[in-house]
């Protein structure tokens, strides 16, 4: 067998207009499973390590070079001239290539779609391998479909290709062919160039075919054959919102299957959504409605869900996060968080913490064991370890300009409805006292109290609130009072 040649180009279509996505936003730039559309084909391109890897754009050029080289800043960038059609994107890929100091364009040069985002590197590599080791002039991925209607369909003579022919261009008899062109080639560099400078413009879209290549190389006696994949998916491309939506199922089904396989327990596929940029660990489990995306990654043991989404969000090893909503957050080994916890970033929790109920937390470093179990704020704040935040807690941070930070040590306990004004330090194993509002640093060991000490004014709802229900209440309970003090040989 022959060793398989890296690739000289990737040529990656995305020149199309879209239209018929009704969106202000690019086509190929939708996303599924959290990338791009074009992000998906350029990292299945690089996948097949090609010299040169090149877009061909035209349509809302800005925003789509803009976001490509944001994806992949080593991506050149290609403009399709007024030429419609396939044959002259690529021909304006291979300018831009002569351009960028490729002069002789040879070896193997690829073309994909911007908008077939399922199609997989290992897929790619294998049209590439399958070219080479056949020496084949152009080799092309096909698929057989039950409805090909639309499609550029394959005309074959025995296991040789001897032609394209596009839906509109068909005789009745090429339209009932099922075997479809998917629109991804590997080609011999030099065949290409010679072929698409006959290509023509004469046909019934007026466009400068791609397809037609293919027939004037087998005319030029090279070898021309086909791949054939029976997973659609691979070769399926977006033209609306639902067929954007069928693609991203079936990637997350996909994703979702993987992760089972490798050791996830996940209760309701159908409601569990995961970017593959995800990493699970064995032995992870996944309650229903769940959504995990971007840089997450959840250790051995942690148990995630239900009804919680993670964007960037590190879980360690046993830990439970349990109806939270939460981005770029850290959370310890054996940690719990929720149900209806907000993280928002630079949430660090230590290994054993605790962020329960009704909590959001933001830019805060909680230490080994500390807890913070019920409705409160804690943000730009230091927690040390195993200290106890009261019920109700804040941190006030903000002074309507500046955010302040709020320092607290190991072995606090804070009251229940403690406010602390940034900046402020408590001391280790300080205390604080109900509702204290602490504007002044606590030193170790002390106990805050700011809340006055209670006085009781009696009679005062009877003065102030006469014939209330209030005072008829605490009339009631007087008199019982008063019945109770009464010695017992006394009652009636
Ligand atoms: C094309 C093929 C057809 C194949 C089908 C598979 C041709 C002539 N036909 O048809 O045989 O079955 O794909 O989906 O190639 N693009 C540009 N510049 C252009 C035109 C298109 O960059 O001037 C890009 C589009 O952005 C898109 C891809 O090429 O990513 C395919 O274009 P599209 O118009 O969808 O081709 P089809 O007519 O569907
Ligand atoms: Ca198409």
């Amino acid at each position: 067998m022959t060793e398989t040649v890296r690739p000289t180009a990737v040529i990656v279509l995305a020149a199309g207009a879209g239209t018929r996505m009704k969106s202000a936003t690019p086509k190929i730039l939708h996303t599924l499973g959290g990338t791009s559309m074009i992000g998906h084909a350029l990292n299945t391109a690089r996948g097949v390590d090609p010299e040169h890897l090149v877009a061909v754009v035209r349509h809302q050029r800005e925003k789509v070079t803009d976001h490509i080289q944001h994806h992949d800043g080593a991506v050149l960038i290609a403009d399709q001239d007024q030429t419609p059609g396939t044959g002259r994107a690529v021909e304006c890929g291979l300018e831009a290539l002569a351009a960028a100091g490729a002069p002789a364009v040879s070896g193997t040069v690829v073309v994909t779609y911007g908008d077939v985002p399922l199609l997989s590197p290992e897929l790619l590599g294998k049209l590439v391998a399958e070219h080479q080791s056949k020496g084949n002039a152009a080799t092309v991925l096909s698929t057989e479909l039950e409805d090909p209607s639309g499609y550029g369909r394959i005309l074959r003579d025995g296991d040789q290709v001897t032609g394209i022919v596009e839906h509109k261009d068909a005789t009745e008899a090429q339209r009932g062919i099922r075997e479809i062109n998917s629109g991804i080639y590997a080609f011999d560099a030099a065949s290409l160039t010679e072929a698409l400078a006959q290509v023509s413009t004469d046909n019934a879209q007026g466009e400068k075919y791609l397809t037609d290549v293919l027939g004037l190389v087998r005319a030029a006696g090279g070898r021309v054959s086909a791949l054939v994949t029976e997973d659609r998916w691979q070769v399926e491309g977006a033209n609306d919102r639902l067929q954007l939506q069928a693609l991203a199922a079936e990637l997350n089904r996909r994703t979702v299957t993987a992760a089972m396989r490798a050791g996830t327990t996940v209760i309701d596929p159908a409601t569990t959504w995961i970017d593959p940029s995800v990493i699970l660990e064995e032995d992870t489990t996944i309650l229903p409605n769940t959504q995990l995306h971007g840089k997450t990654r959840i250790s051995r043991d942690a148990v995630i869900g239900p009804d919680t989404t993670l964007t960037d969000v590190t879980v360690g090893e046993g830990a439970q996060v349990v109806r939270t909503h939460g981005s770029g957050a850290q959370i310890g080994a054996g940690g719990v968080v929720g149900p209806f916890a907000y993280l928002r970033p630079g949430t660090v929790l230590g290994e054993t913490g605790k962020i329960g109920a009704f909590y959001e937390t933001k830019n805060v470093q909680i230490g080994r064991g500390s807890k913070l179990s019920h409705l409160g704020y804690a943000g730009d704040a230091i927690i040390g370890e195993h200290t106890n935040i009261g019920c109700g807690n804040i941190t006030a941070n903000y002074d309507g300009e500046h955010k302040h930070r709020t320092v607290i040590g190991s072995h606090v306990r804070t009251s229940s409805n403690t406010v602390f004004v940034a900046p402020v330090e408590i001391g280790d194993g300080a205390y604080t006292g109900a509702g204290a509002v602490v504007r002044k640093d606590v030193p170790p060991g002390a106990l805050a109290l700011t809340v006055a000490p209670q006085r009781n004014s009696a009679g005062w709802v009877a003065a102030k609130r006469p014939g209330s229900k209030s005072a008829q209440a605490a009339e009631e309970a007087q008199q019982n009072t008063n019945d109770d003090a009464r010695p017992t040989t006394d009652r009636k």
